[in-house]
């Protein structure tokens, strides 16, 4: 059965405190990456109903400082699903920063995996609005994208 967008969409937030580990008083972008992926993996965990794993991870530009000591927003959600695999968009926002705008935006792939560690069907996604329809058709152009590439590596 379908799932909608809504049902599967994640934020996640997290206070950088200041610390000794941050000597020039930027957050590392491992740990953002790390954020980002947990809120990307909460939203495949939910859709699915399985384990899943990440299977791609397409760029992530850091454009802006990130402060500690600035509250850091993950917003998560699914724009395509295809049979095994979901593509998430992970949002990051900035305290302080312009509300509406992302400081970092990435996309990431997860496979939804059986008992058995293999590649497992998952729901289809129940479009409700006009911009989850656009986002669908920009994660199918990447989910074919992939599978290009994909292929010419293996040839
Ligand atoms: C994920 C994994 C189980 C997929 O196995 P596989 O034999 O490639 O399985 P499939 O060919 O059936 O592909 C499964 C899905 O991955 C997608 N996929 C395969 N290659 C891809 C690529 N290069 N980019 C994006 N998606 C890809 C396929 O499109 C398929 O999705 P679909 O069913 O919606 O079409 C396997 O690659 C794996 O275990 N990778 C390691 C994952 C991992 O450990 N991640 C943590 C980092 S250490």
């Amino acid at each position: 059965m379908k799932k909608t967008v809504a049902h599967s969409e994640v934020h996640i937030s997290k206070l950088i405190s200041p610390s000794p580990k941050y000597p020039t008083g930027r957050v590392h972008a491992g740990e953002i990456m790390q954020l980002m992926y947990d809120t990307a993996r909460q939203v495949a965990t939910k859709h699915a109903g399985t384990n899943v794993t990440a299977i791609r991870v397409d760029e992530m530009l850091f454009l802006h400082p990130l402060r500690v000591g600035t509250v850091l927003t993950c917003h998560a959600y699914l724009t395509f699903t295809g049979k095994t695999s979901m593509d998430i968009e992970v949002n990051l926002y900035v305290e302080g920063l312009e509300p509406s705008k992302a400081a970092l935006t990435s996309y990431f792939t997860m496979v939804a995996l059986d008992e058995h560690h293999q590649p497992t069907t998952v729901p289809g996604l129940k479009l409700t609005t006009d911009s989850e329809r656009i986002k669908f058709e920009q994660g199918k152009q990447r989910y074919a994208l992939h599978h290009t590439v994909a292929k010419n590596i293996l040839l």
